[in-house]
């Protein structure tokens, strides 16, 4: 057998959440959980408010430390290798450009930043990723002179998605990413996120109540329920034959709410 790009086993987190008694008090955030990701493969993970998808999320690109488990990278555990190193292997897209772009930094610099503080490349070499990123998202070479608040949503998006390329990374995770997007530009992001996953070969997970997005970008389901993985199955499986109520509840949700549309 081929080893997987990335293996979680056991992952797990707790928050303290203070004291009581001068007990420490803990929320199980996320409850022992494993999964695989293949090279060009996508996981979506669905769950409803405070499942434990963001937890998970921030947990593997390194934001957030964990209770327990491990995880693999290639077969080697992600610990071993340098932070530096990590932060490139799999980068976050946020959920909002807003907030997460930073208003008083051009577009050439907010994608120049992860370049200053993660690679040794000069400046020309800098300025010549950036440019070729740009073209990757299908903007331009003048945007890099554009601040935030002059470009539109759909445009954001694409800067939000150059920047987690920038380390030419191999897993991208998206948390709720597109959440906020209005449809038409939701669909090019989608467009677009998927080139880029043929051409450059890319694994992504995917974290959405969106099953329609769901169903059509990812090759697996992972579903999530107060921090516990509660079924895991081929996406068309998931769709087609849901085991637990609570995916059949779900699904059950997304389809009257098209209906009532
Ligand atoms: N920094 C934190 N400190 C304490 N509890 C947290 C923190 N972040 C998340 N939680 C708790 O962990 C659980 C999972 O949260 P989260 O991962 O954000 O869920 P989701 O992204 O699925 O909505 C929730 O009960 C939430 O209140
Ligand atoms: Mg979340």
């Amino acid at each position: 057998m081929t080893t997987p790009l990335l293996k979680v086993s056991n992952l797990s987190k707790q928050y303290c959440t203070g004291f009581k008694w001068l007990q420490r008090q803990h929320t199980q955030a996320l409850s022992p959980t494993s999964f695989e990701l293949g090279k060009g493969e996508t996981l979506a993970i669905v769950g409803g408010v405070g499942s434990g998808k963001s937890t998970l999320a921030r947990i593997l690109v390194g934001a957030e430390e964990r209770s327990g488990g491990d995880i693999h990278f290639e077969g080697e555990e992600l610990e071993s290798r340098n932070l530096n190193q990590r932060c490139r292997l799999i980068r976050m897209i946020f959920q909002d450009p807003n907030t997460s772009l930073n208003p008083r930094l051009s577009i050439g610099q907010l994608l120049d930043e992860p370049l200053r503080f993660n690679t040794q490349l000069n400046r020309y070499e800098r300025n010549k990723q950036v440019i070729d990123t740009l073209r990757k998202v299908g903007l331009l070479p003048e945007h890099t002179d554009f601040y935030p608040h002059m470009i539109s949503e759909g445009q954001k998006q694409r800067v939000a998605v150059a920047r987690a390329l920038m380390l030419n990374p191999k897993i991208i995770i998206a948390d709720e990413a597109m959440t906020a997007l209005d449809l038409s530009v939701r669909s090019q992001i989608i467009n677009l996120l998927l080139k880029l996953q043929k051409d450059l070969g890319l694994s992504y997970i995917f974290v959405s109540h969106n099953l329609n997005i769901i169903r059509h970008i990812s090759d697996k389901v992972m579903v999530l329920k107060d921090g516990e993985v509660i079924e895991k199955a081929p996406t068309e499986q998931i769709f087609t034959s849901p085991q637990h109520d609570y995916t059949q509840r779900l699904i059950a949700e997304q389809t009257q709410r098209l209906q009532t549309r």
